[in-house]
């Protein structure tokens, strides 16, 4: 719904409070009032833009006003991650070395096909915890996304700190880097792309093992840098834990993440949830075969995105190894979200970039410039 129709059904609703102060309102879409009536009152909803405190009604009918997105900040996408920053990143958040470049004529072969996503790892180079980026670095990262920008019909780009919330195997505000040394890099990347549109913030990749609640907290902090920095109109990418399992997220982080607000933003169409899931037996993406199509996942995923304010989550990790199941199952996969792509928004393939063409999940084109079959017959067909 357009921002302008929720204010009208907003005021009218103010409107109605004031000509029957016996009956205040106490929810609906755009309301930002109090949500609780005085006691003997319940909160019933009259239609999703209006509930109103009647007397006698049962408290328990009370339905507090959820964040709701009005309309999509993004087209539906479909890229692929291009590694290599990441390839000395630990699942404990420690890492060696400075990583590897990802090949940047990847992005126009990809791009050139249809792919208008791409998400590329950071490595977490911050010398000094809290303090400045390594400039070395960030020039190196920023040469990758500029490049990635500027393939054919300008594809969005993924900044995705991947660090699996921790540092050095301290998890950031639960034993090891503070909620203020995490932001402050966030703040950093914010005033470099602040602003340009293409450029979407993936706040952290495949949290896990941690205090969910706290966690939640340390993603609004992380929000609140990034648009106080200046980044209002950028699309952040919002991870819950058990690393950024789909599967997990309606139950696990889903709840505490949906209660995230975006400060300068009128509605929350551009907070997504940042979601994961692989096809193989133990979802972790180290086989060569696929066992589901995740349908079932999924169609779980996207009800819960409906009956909670229409939100949107992009899979940003996925993929399957060369293999007739997986080239079924990846196919069937990425055609459910292109058709729900109002709730899933995109899928971003897991990998190419540095990866050689012998990796398990491989999506790196050959030397003579060929595809590999999976993307070609599984992931071209549901690109955008
Ligand atoms: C993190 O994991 C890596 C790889 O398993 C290991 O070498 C390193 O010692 C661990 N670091 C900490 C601080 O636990
Ligand atoms: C992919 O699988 C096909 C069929 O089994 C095989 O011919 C091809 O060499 C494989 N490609 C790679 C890169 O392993």
């Amino acid at each position: 719904m357009h921002p302008q129709k929720r204010l009208f059904f907003a005021t009218l609703a103010a409107a109605v409070s004031a000509a029957t102060a016996q009956s205040p309102v106490c929810g609906g879409i755009g309301w930002t009032g109090p949500t609780t009536c005085a006691s003997g009152s319940g909160c019933v909803v009259s239609n999703p833009y209006y509930s109103q405190c009647i007397p006698g009604a049962s408290p328990t009918s009370s339905t507090p006003t959820s964040p709701s997105s009005t309309s999509s900040a993004l087209p539906f996408v479909g890229g692929v991650n291009t590694a290599g920053y990441d390839f000395s990143v630990a699942t404990n958040g420690s890492f060696t070395g400075t990583g590897v470049n990802p090949p940047t004529s990847q992005f126009a072969h990809f791009a050139s096909q249809g792919a208008n996503i791409f998400r590329i790892p950071w490595q977490l180079m911050t010398p000094t915890l809290g303090g400045t980026i390594d400039p070395t670095f960030f020039a190196r990262y920023d040469a990758t996304v500029q490049s990635a920008l500027s393939a054919p019909g300008s594809p969005y780009v993924i900044v995705d700190v991947h660090n699996y919330a921790r540092w050095n195997g301290g998890i950031i505000a639960q034993g090891g880097p503070t909620n203020n040394q995490f932001t402050s890099l966030w703040s950093q990347l914010a005033q470099k792309y602040a602003n340009n549109p293409k450029v979407i913030f993936g706040i952290m990749n495949e949290p896990h093992d941690l205090d969910v609640p706290t966690w939640a907290n340390t993603v609004q902090l992380a929000v609140n840098a990034i648009r106080s920095a200046g980044a209002t109109e950028n699309v952040l990418l919002l991870p819950g834990s058990s690393y950024t399992s789909a599967q997990a997220f309606p139950t696990e982080a889903g709840p505490y993440l949906l209660k995230v607000t975006d400060p300068g933003n009128t509605d929350t169409s551009k907070l997504v949830f940042d979601v994961h899931k692989y096809l193989d037996s133990d979802n972790s993406g180290t086989h060569a075969d696929c066992v589901t199509n995740n349908v079932n996942v999924l169609t779980t995923l996207v009800s819960w995105l409906k009956s909670n304010g229409n939100r949107q989550a992009l899979l940003s990790e996925t993929g399957g190894g060369n293999t007739s199941s997986c080239e079924t199952d990846v196919g069937q996969e990425l055609a459910y979200i292109k058709q729900n792509s109002d709730s899933i928004v995109g899928f971003v393939m897991w990998a190419a970039g540095a990866f050689d063409t012998t990796y398990t999940l491989t999506l790196t084109p050959n030397p003579d410039g060929s595809d590999q079959s999976l993307w070609t017959i599984a992931v071209k067909p549901n690109l955008p």
